[in-house]
């Protein structure tokens, strides 16, 4: 092993990622970095941008609701080093707190701070960023951006020659400085060596008391080590939200990018201002998501599907050609060519067969629900299953629940039960069955039978009229009584 082959060493990359700060302007019991975008907490989306610089070492330095934040991150990244700061004195203690807790061997290569906070990063501009702090040999590299408004942020500063010579933070800047454009996006790349023997260096003689981080720009040039600022154009990658009004903004942003990128796939979206689609979704060509659609967690749709007007559908997997009409629908499948809504609610656990329907006003929990089987009207189906080509008709209710346990209804294939039953689980209807109108079914019905509860219809005559005398309803049941009476008018000549 070489001692100090340079190259191969720097390939070794150390990610730094700050989150101990404490967010107070999101006035929120959740830790700033633990708000959702996309349908991933804004660490999260940082977490995934770093992966793809494949780092040796992840360091997520937590403070402020430690025992919040510091799961959610072993969660996404269980290799995770957790390096706690107790009081937030500033990013340059934060990053010297992460170093004293990696193992001194792992105090080599190269080492990229990031902020836990910025959930549009992408992995391509931090790979893009590292090699070219690689490539050019420097002790510190920032990736800068030129915003028009600068004001808060780190201003970098160069000399005649374009050189940069460091980062003056707001606080701290003259007029003249606080005119500069480019500011420091945060993100920095650092030489292990550089970085080691500069963090003691660092002190807080500062408008804010603070250590800062930036600071080490200024050391490195006095060690007479190469600094240099990468320009990112796409500023809005390196952008944090600190309140909630950013934070809708970056999500809508995000949302923007992530519409885009489906749209080019080859996804029709027909209003992409209304539409929302989480970071994991997976659509197929040809699909087509109509106005005020949510796509949401891991929620799949293939080919030529047509997905809306107004639907939510969270972890569901919807088939080629199926059309889901105004439907709220979680943790359920929808076969190929499938006809669901609208104003239809899917449960956990229903599963649609391909061809199959799921109509109107129904809602489906625990239901397998055969190929080509419908359930087109106005329905419970809970802990059900319902073979192929079955038909359910209008107002069923699957009473699956006795007040105490639930229990299964099992409808076999080619099925056609009548309106506004009741099928009283645990009961079996057989294959090719039928019930009649009204029936409430509480007894196992073999196949091929016709079950009819309803008692045979008894009229009481004149029941409303002794019962009910005086209201409107009398009133109108002796008119009709009256006009049956009279004799027929005879025709006019
Ligand atoms: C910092 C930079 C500034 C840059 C700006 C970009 C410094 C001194 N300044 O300023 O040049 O333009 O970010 O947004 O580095 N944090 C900790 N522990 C601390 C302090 C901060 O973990 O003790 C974390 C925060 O949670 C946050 C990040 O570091 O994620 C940045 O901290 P913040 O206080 O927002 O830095 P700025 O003053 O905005
Ligand atoms: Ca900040």
């Amino acid at each position: 092993m070489s001692t100090t082959s340079q190259p191969a060493d720097a390939g070794r990359v150390t990610v730094i990622v700050l989150a101990a700060g404490g967010g107070t302007r999101m006035k929120s019991k959740t830790m700033k970095v633990l708000h959702p975008i996309s349908g991933r907490s804004m660490i999260g989306h940082v977490l995934d941008a770093v992966a793809a610089l494949e780092p040796h070492r992840v360091v997520a330095v937590v403070g402020n609701q430690r025992e919040q934040v510091g799961p959610h991150i072993l969660g996404l990244l269980p290799g995770a080093v957790l390096a706690v700061q107790e009081s937030q004195d500033g990013t340059g203690h934060a990053v010297r707190i992460a170093w004293e807790s990696l193992d001194p061997a792992d105090r080599t290569g190269t080492v990229l701070v990031a902020y836990g906070d910025t959930p549009l990063l992408e992995g391509e501009s931090l790979r893009d960023f590292a090699a070219d702090h690689v490539a050019a040999g420097r002790g510190v590299s920032i990736l800068s951006g030129v915003v028009a408004q600068p004001h808060g942020y780190g201003r970098v500063l160069r000399d005649a020659a374009g050189e940069v010579t460091g980062i003056v933070e707001q606080k701290d800047a003259t007029p003249e400085q606080a005119a500069v454009s480019e500011i420091n996006s945060g993100i920095l790349a650092f030489d292990a060596a550089f970085l080691d023997s500069a963090l003691p260096r660092l002190t807080n003689d500062n408008a804010n008391g603070e250590y800062y981080l930036t600071d080490t720009v200024r050391l490195a040039r006095e060690d007479g080590l190469a600094v240099g600022a990468y320009p990112i154009a796409d500023v809005l990658q390196t952008e944090g939200a600190n309140d909630r009004v950013q934070l809708a903004a970056l999500a809508r942003e995000k949302n923007r990018r992530i519409l885009d990128r489906w749209m080019r796939d080859g996804v029709t979206i027909i209003d992409p201002q209304t539409t929302w689609i989480d970071v994991d979704v997976r659509l197929e060509r040809d699909v087509t998501i109509l106005p005020g659609t949510q796509l949401l967690g891991v929620t799949v749709v293939a080919e030529d599907a047509v997905v809306g007007p107004d639907c939510t559908l969270k972890d569901v997997e919807v088939g080629a050609g199926a059309h889901v009409v105004r439907t709220h629908g979680e943790l359920a499948v929808i076969g190929a060519g499938a006809d669901v809504g609208p104003f239809t609610y899917l449960r956990p656990g229903t599963e649609l067969g391909a061809g199959g329907k799921i109509g109107g006003f129904v809602e489906t929990k625990n239901a397998r629900i055969g190929d080509g089987a419908k359930v087109p009207h106005l329905s419970y189906v809970g802990d059900a299953e319902i073979g192929e080509g079955t038909n359910i008709g209008a107002g069923t209710v699957f009473a699956n629940y006795d007040g105490v346990a639930k229990h299964r209804t099992v409808v076999g294939r080619h099925a056609r039960t009548a309106s506004n039953n009741t099928f009283v689980a645990p009961v079996h209807i057989g294959d090719g069955a039928g019930t009649g109108a009204g029936s409430v079914i509480r007894e196992d019905v073999p196949p091929g039978a016709l079950a009819v509860s309803a008692g045979p219809q008894r009229n009481i005559e004149g029941w409303v009229a002794r019962r009910r005398s005086g209201t409107a309803q009398a009133e109108a049941a002796a008119a009709a009584d009256r006009s049956s009476d009279e004799p027929d008018t005879p025709p006019q000549e």
